[in-house]
């Protein structure tokens, strides 16, 4: 049946979060005015055209300087419209920016080109966030390089994630499921490819994910190499530098290791632990031949310690 409030429906994602059916309402209204708006006025439009045609040369058109009433009506029925959806707008926006005093608190991290996540336990993930249905869930987003913007369009979210400041943004699932983020903000190469799921799952599956993950970290005995694999997973590596082989934006870290790199400027170098050292520093000094230079600096952001277990994990990628 056709009803007013769902038509723009098709126009939509799912709703998923407690937020989207208020956004939903105030954007079906405010389609409505639109619509209605529109037709009305080039409705008149066209019918004066045909009404007030000039007939003949001596066509005079009456002298009217104004007309309080009309003047009056078209200026208070759009004002009482246009208050009247700012203070829903307000309504709105004032519920989004307000998290309840009982939201689960989880730290988002965006950096070129990837979310990860880390929560209160400790446990920390990176492309999908996981979180459970039914709950109140504040995040708490900062990033390490660029501008980023955390959108989660089924839950009518969007927040700027931006560096050396921290902002938030809460929501409560309304359903279990899978649900895209975006990054809404163009932050370099990768931007496009900078997207993954909320992972909408029951408060019992929550609580088995996160024991396990739980008792994973507090059990992990890991070498270099695999604190280093670590970093890769977390850090945003990934985007750009596969472990098979294939080039991505980036090339490959497959064999990389003592092999003889081709640089774009002609000379040759050794792919030994100070080169590593001075690509993660500062990409752009030695580019491999056939690759832009992209990749952003992580000067500040990996201690020596940490370039050591990237330099074994590379190592042990033949
Ligand atoms: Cu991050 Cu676009």
């Amino acid at each position: 049946m056709f009803s007013l409030a769902t038509f723009f429906d098709f126009t939509l994602p799912e709703q998923a979060s407690n937020h989207a059916p208020a956004v939903d309402s105030l954007y079906t209204f405010i389609m409505w005015v639109s619509v209605i708006g529109f037709i009305g006025l080039m409705g008149a439009m066209l019918y004066f055209m045909v009404k007030y045609k000039r007939r003949s040369e001596h066509d005079q058109v009456a002298y009217i300087t104004h007309n309080h009433q009309l003047e009056f009506l078209w200026s208070f029925i759009p004002m009482i419209i246009f208050v009247g959806i700012a203070i829903w707008g307000w309504r709105v926006y004032s519920v989004m920016e307000r998290a309840p005093e009982d939201s689960k608190t989880i730290y988002v991290t965006g950096r070129q080109w990837q979310w990860s996540y880390k929560y209160d336990t400790g446990v920390e993930i990176t492309d999908d966030l996981i979180v459970p249905v039914g709950t109140n869930v504040k995040l708490d987003m900062t990033s390490t390089d660029v501008l980023h913007s955390f959108y989660v369009p089924s839950f009518r979210v969007k927040k700027d994630v931006v560096p050396g400041m921290r902002t938030k943004l809460w929501f409560n699932a309304t359903k279990v499921g899978e649900f895209r983020i975006f990054c809404a903000e163009y932050c370099g190469t990768a931007h496009s490819k900078m997207f993954g799921y909320v992972k909408v799952i029951s408060k019992a599956d929550y609580k088995k994910w996160m024991d396990a993950k739980v008792y994973e970290r507090a059990n992990r005995k890991l070498t270099l190499a695999e604190l280093g694999q670590e970093l890769y997973n977390k850090k945003g590596c990934t985007t750009c530098h596969s472990v098979d082989g294939s080039n991505k934006i980036g090339p490959s870290l497959k064999g990389l290791w003592q092999k003889n790199r081709k640089l774009e400027e002609g000379d040759d170098v050794t792919a030994d632990a100070n080169y590593i050292r001075e690509s993660l520093m500062d990409p752009r000094a030695k580019v491999v031949k056939g690759f832009a230079p992209r990749m952003p600096p992580y000067q500040g952001q990996l201690s020596e310690d940490e370039i050591t277990q990237l330099v074994e994990f590379i190592k042990s990628i033949k």
